[in-house]
Formats: structure tokens, sequence, C-alpha cells
């Protein structure tokens, strides 16, 4: 029997890594933001987090790892195919996404997301105290808090989606769209990234539904559900700790260095996504390559592109898209020992990450959609005063909060080329001013605000002082 908790997190991924030392598995914790903004919490309520924890078959027992009650839950082979793979990443996430590519619908996909959705479900509903506090996450488990108060009316339950809300029209092709809203409506309280993905879902509850809402509010079966915008963000303090920390310091030199010493290094770093419009940046600086206006090797880009959903269509066509452009730019304007772009496929350390950061002048984020992007957030949190430039796309939900970035439409190409020009030309006296006002906002909005804000509009306030930021 697993022990019981009054505050536990529902999420796809478990946060956690799992290590193999000396033939063993070991976990290790993974911390992303998420968990580091909730550990506190987590702390204070034994709370217990339930996720899957990778792989198919079998999953671990639940287990305790700093404090944290950690429970797997499995998937099999062909729920992994159907579940995750399908529903959640060919389906609702183009849909979530305007449809930058096609959704497509399967009846045995979301079959399967009910099925895994009632899993989750049934795990919360079994390892929740009376009356405790659930934080369901994200557009994997958009059934889960509906299912959940069926099982367990004394719950409050929260859900928060990390990824963008569609507008009606766009929602409305989902062929089990009811379902999925009465999931969300499940909640007591439903955040968003953005006011406007709030607004979408209110308007939605009414258009699909018929529900009435005043303000945020949605009366749904005598209850008050609300809506609300919580922008996520990131671990700021320890972002800025770890650009500062000399180790990260001198290989961001030394990255400067293996570069050729460079006057310009441009980054991108993102999961190998069609929604971060990774292509489309190449494209830019090929097009500007091109057109003289920047040179080979006085500007070299380095693009990460973290593997990522690797056996969806989507993204193995995308794949082969970005690196046969790689490879067309490097053909063309590259020379022996200094090509134009330098490609990494994979995952690597914060550590890496922050040197990265360091080392670049103009960190390009040019999502087509994107619910927030933290990586946006952590270029600025590195750069202490040393300025850097950031280029990002209006489309990305960090859009709204870093307006002294290089905003661009991604749609326009001439707009990018043109953003990107302006970033490479500008003062640094410029460059520092733009990036300080950016800094100050995401010291004061960090992801244990973003978690405070939440919770303490879900009605959980007692003991909120131990929301502080706190590293796992
Ligand atoms: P998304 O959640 O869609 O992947 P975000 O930009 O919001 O996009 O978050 C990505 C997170 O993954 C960031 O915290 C970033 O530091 C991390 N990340 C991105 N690429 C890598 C990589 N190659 N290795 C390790 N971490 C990475
Ligand atoms: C986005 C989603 C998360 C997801 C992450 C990585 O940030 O909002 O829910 O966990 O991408 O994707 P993956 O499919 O590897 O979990």
């Amino acid at each position: 029997m697993a022990e019981r908790s009054s505050f536990v997190v529902v999420a796809n991924r478990l946060p956690v890594d799992e290590v193999i030392v000396d033939g063993e598995r070991q976990w290790r914790p993974s911390p992303g933001g998420l968990v580091t903004a909730l550990h506190p919490v987590l702390m204070e309520h034994r709370g217990t987090w339930i996720g899957w924890a990778g792989g198919d078959g079998e999953a671990p027992d639940p287990f305790e790892l700093e404090g944290i009650n950690i429970h797997p839950v499995p998937l099999s082979a062909e729920e992994l195919e159907r579940y995750y793979e399908g529903q959640s990443n060919a389906t609702i996430w183009p849909l979530y996404h305007d449809a930058v590519e096609t959704p497509v619908y399967k009846r045995r996909w979301r079959e399967a997301y009910r099925i895994v959705n009632e899993r989750f479900a049934k795990a919360a509903a079994e390892v929740a105290e009376e009356g405790a506090t659930v934080w369901v996450q994200d557009y994997q488990l958009q059934l889960v808090p509906a299912m959940l108060r069926d099982m367990r009316p004394d719950l409050r339950i929260g859900f928060f989606l990390h990824i963008p809300f569609p507008p009606i029209e766009l929602f409305m092709q989902m062929p089990f769209r009811a379902e999925i809203l009465r999931g969300l409506l499940g909640a007591d309280l439903v955040g968003f990234q953005q006011r406007l993905a709030a607004q979408n879902f209110v308007r939605l509850a009414r258009h699909l539904l018929g529900l009435r809402y005043e303000g945020q509010s949605i009366q749904v079966d005598g209850r008050k559900v609300k809506a609300g915008a919580f922008p996520i963000s990131i671990d700021t303090k320890d972002m800025e700790r770890l650009a500062a920390d000399p180790r990260v310091q001198a290989r961001a030199k030394e990255i400067r260095g293996e570069l050729g010493n460079p006057e310009t290094i441009i980054l991108g770093v993102d999961r190998l996504d069609y929604t971060k419009g990774i292509e489309l940046r190449l494209k830019a600086f090929r097009e500007l390559l091109a057109d003289g206006k920047l040179k080979v090797p006085d500007a070299v880009m380095v693009q990460v592109a973290t593997p990522s959903r690797e056996r969806v269509e989507h993204y193995q066509t995308l794949r082969v898209k970005v690196e046969r452009e790689v490879g067309r730019i490097n053909g063309e304007f590259g020379k022996v020992g200094m090509p134009a772009v330098h490609y990494l496929h994979q995952s690597m350390s914060k550590q890496e990450l922050a040197a990265l950061y360091v080392a670049a002048d103009v960190m390009m984020v040019t999502p087509l959609r994107d619910g927030m992007n933290l990586v946006a957030k952590e270029y600025v949190a590195c750069r202490s005063d040393k300025g850097g430039a950031l280029v990002l796309s209006e489309f990305a939900g960090a859009a709204t909060e870093l307006r002294q970035a290089f905003l661009c439409n991604p749609h326009d190409p001439d707009g990018v080329k043109d953003a990107l020009l302006r970033a490479v030309a500008a003062e640094p006296a410029e460059l520092k001013r733009r990036i300080r006002v950016m800094q100050r906002h995401l010291r004061t909005h960090d992801v244990a605000e973003w978690a405070r804000a939440f919770l303490k509009e879900l009605g959980v306030t007692e003991g909120s002082e131990s929301l502080d930021s706190k590293p796992v």
C-alpha cells in the first residue's frame, strides 16, 4: 500500500532519471524547474509525484527520493505508441500548437488515452489523503481531473496546461472534444500560460456545453471552475548562480575558442520539434550569408536540437529537413575546418547548456507557437551584465513578458532576418539595457512565484511561505 499524501502532483513524466550504477538500477532527481518549485510544498506535505518512469512494461515500486514519494505508473509498449506518441503527441500537440503540422486522429489512440488517464486518476485517488490537493499537469492528462473528481469528490483539484490552448475553431476539430473539455472542468482551477488561452477556454465551455461564465469563473453542475493565466518561469537564482560559476565561465571561453573566436555566435537550443521554427531560423541565416550581410567565419551558428519523440512521423520528417538545411548551409558557406552551422543532435548537462548561453552573442528563439519557452528565459538569466541579444518570436508565450527582446514574426522571413541583423548590430549599451530590464522581471517572476500564485488561487494558502525557491 502506497503512503498517503495531502499534496499530490500528477504529470506524465516523473522528476527522476534512471541511471545504471554497477549494473544496478538507481534513480536520480532530474531537477527541472517544476520539481524545484514544488519541492518545498512536496516536502511539507509528504507529497507524492505520480508519473511515468519512461520505457514500457512493469513500473518500479513506489519509492522515496529526497523527501518526495515517487509513484511510477506503467505504460505498455502499445500504450506508449497510442497514448504517448499517438494521441498526446500526434493529435493533441499539433492541434494545440495552431495545427502547424496536421493533427492525426485515430480512434484506437483515444481509447488508449482514456485508459491511461484513468490509470493516473486511480493512482492519485489511491495516494491522496482525505481533502488533499492534487495538481495535474499538462495535455497528456486532460481527462484526469473529471475522472478523479468522480472517484474522490473530497479532493481539491488543480490543472495546469503547459502548452497553448487553441481558439474554438481549432479545438472543435477534435473528435472527442466534449470529453476533453469535461475532463478539464473536473478541476477547481484550470491554469494556462496566457490570458488569451484562459479566454479561449471559458468561451469554449459556453460554446460547446452551453455553460455560463462570469469573468473567468464557469458554472459546472453547481460548482465553480476558475480559469486563469499563470505564466510559468525558471529558477532564476539557480540559473544566475550556474552561469556565474567559474567552471561555466571558463567553459564558455573555451567554446568561443573552439568556434574560432568569431565576432558573433548565434545560438539555438530546442527540442527537435516542428513548433520551434528551427528550419526558418536556419533559412534566415542562410539568406543573410547569401546576401553577404553575414560572413563566415565572423558569424557562426550553433544549433542544439535535443532528440525528442523520435518514433512520431512528424518528428522524423522534421529531422530530415533540418539536417538537409544544415548540410546545405555548410556545403555552400562553410570552409575546411570552419562550418557555418555547428549542429548538435544531443542532450547535454545544464552546465554545458549554461556555458553555451554565456558564450552566445545572439540567442534565436523562433517558435511558430510555444506555450512559454523556458530557453528564452534561461538565456536572459545567464547573461549577468554582459548584454547579449535575444531574438524572440511573438508567438512564444515568453514574448508577453520579455518585451525588450528583438521580437519577430516567424512567419515573415524578412522580419526574422531583420531582427537577427538588428540584434547582431546593436550597440553594447543598448543590449545591456534590454537584458537588465528582462532580468529584473525574471527575478521577481520565477518558478516559485508561479507555483505560489497558482496554489494560492486554488486555495492552498497555509504554509505558503515554504513555497520559497529552494534547489532540490
Ligand atoms: P519545451 O518544454 O517545449 O521543450 P522549453 O524551452 O520551455 O521547451 O523547455 C526546454 C527545457 O529543456 C529547458 O529547460 C532547456 O534548458 C532544456 N533543454 C533543451 N535542450 C536541452 C539539451 N540538449 N540538453 C539538456 N536540456 C535541454
Ligand atoms: C513540453 C511539454 C511537457 C513535456 C516536454 C518534453 O514541455 O509541455 O509536458 O514533458 O515538452 O516532452 P516529452 O514528450 O519528452 O515528455
